[in-house]
């Protein structure tokens, strides 16, 4: 193996030419502002649904929140018929982000700057002095206010998540997701109502693909979490399955939890730092499981391309948006919620066990922290390819020890992004 592989090059030391092999992954995919600007043309705004929010964020008519489509601020609003509108929020006139609430209930949207006003359907309904004062200044004569409303996507839902494209003629979400993910999709988001527990939001010094690999790449998660490995909800010898869709760009780490401490073999323990054997809670409530999904796993892990993950873990239900901001950051939006159904003391023991994930998480950190670390080498040092070595492409999926999804979800990548 040749160690300098990747430091010749161009004059620059930077060459953009993918190694012709999905194990070789280039730094300047997640550092590069060319790039950046691509991924913005060919995914965000390309052929592809992006998660927004989930309906029991905008419950009734006339809620609205803020969210995301890609890096794009929006607005997601239920009209007074019920119906979801996705637009973006910048005024029609200088551009201003007028929506300022997260969220709440509005019957209209008044651009705080000249008043220029938008209906729940993002369309223009007045503009102030439109015929001027006096008969002298105002609005073109000819000025349609039908023209100039706010920038619309397509809204499409399933189970209670609401998504949103730019494109025309996508697919449905079912096909979208294609049936092996949308099997453990609707186990989660199965049609009952669910009811917001609370948002998250943090920002990460990493470029937004690297959280959607960490979520397909279960050897780290064997070993970098000691929460995860210690007590049970993520080890290697745990029945599990990582399936992903036929592009590769979806995947899943679905892993079934055995009863009490996981039985861990000496081979596994010798090669799990992370592993604390003698290592108990204080409130080991946090660990108690409540079946509730139709579904074998315990933990349920789905990255949707191109900016959802969807969790369900023991009783922790939450999705993440991962929102770019440039290529070596993104702000990370997660929303807890849990079903209309719950009773005091389950509310109560979902917010707990959150405390296992968030910005300061029991795990959440420590990935938060690897990202950055990835990030500064990836950034910082000279040029090289990162490695998704492990595991063949061919194999059963069930084995943890693999890079298999992350493979996928890149030659999905190369091939929409032309590289
Ligand atoms: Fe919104 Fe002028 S920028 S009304
Ligand atoms: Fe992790």
């Amino acid at each position: 193996m040749d160690v300098n592989r990747g430091l010749s090059g161009n004059s620059n030391g930077f060459d953009r030419a993918w190694p012709d092999d999905a194990t070789r992954i280039p730094d300047w995919i997640y550092t590069d502002q060319d790039v950046y600007k691509r991924e913005i043309e060919k995914i965000f705004l390309g052929r592809h649904w992006n998660y927004v929010g989930l309906e029991c964020e905008v419950p009734e008519p006339g809620s609205y929140m803020r969210s995301y489509v890609g890096p794009f601020p929006v607005v997601v609003t239920r009209d007074m018929d019920g119906a979801l509108h996705v637009f973006e929020n910048r005024c029609a006139h200088r551009g201003v982000e007028f929506c300022r609430e997260y969220r709440g209930k509005a019957d209209s949207f008044i651009c705080p700057y000249h008043n220029w006003t938008y209906d729940l359907k993002g369309d223009l309904t007045a503009i102030p002095f439109r015929r001027g004062v006096k008969g002298k200044g105002g609005a073109p004569k000819d000025f349609e206010m039908s023209e100039y409303g706010l920038r619309r996507f397509r809204v499409s839902t399933r189970g209670g998540v609401i998504f949103a494209t730019a494109c025309e003629d996508l697919e449905s979400i079912e096909d979208y997701l294609g049936p092996e993910i949308c099997a453990e999709f609707d186990a989660t988001f199965d049609g009952t109502e669910f009811t917001l527990l609370g948002v998250h939001r943090n920002i990460l010094p990493s470029n937004w693909k690297l959280y959607q690999e960490n979520l397909k790449d279960p050897y780290h998660a064997t070993l970098l979490h000691t929460y995860l490995t210690t007590f049970g909800l993520f080890v290697s010898s745990n029945e599990s399955n990582i399936p992903t869709d036929k592009y590769g760009r979806h995947g899943g780490l679905l892993s079934r939890r055995p009863e009490g401490r996981p039985d861990v073999s000496e081979e596994e323990k010798s090669n799990m730092q992370a592993f604390k054997q003698t290592m108990e809670l204080n409130d080991p409530r946090v660990l108690k499981f409540f079946p509730e999904a139709d579904s074998k796993w315990s933990g349920s892990v789905l990255t949707i391309f191109p900016t959802l993950t969807a969790l369900r873990q023991t009783n922790i239900l939450n999705t993440r948006l991962l929102v770019p901001r440039g290529p070596n950051e993104f702000m990370m939006l997660w929303t807890v919620f849990g079903r209309s159904d719950d009773d005091e003391e389950m509310t109560r023991h979902r917010l707990r066990q959150n405390n296992i994930f968030g910005p300061a998480g029991f795990l959440g950190i420590e990935d938060n922290e690897a990202l950055k670390f990835l990030q500064d080498g990836i950034r910082k040092a000279m040029p090289r390819e990162g490695l998704a070595v492990l595991g063949e492409d061919d194999e059963a999926t069930d084995t943890l020890i693999t890079e298999r999804a992350i493979r996928g979800m890149y030659r999905y990548y190369r091939d929409v992004m032309g590289f």
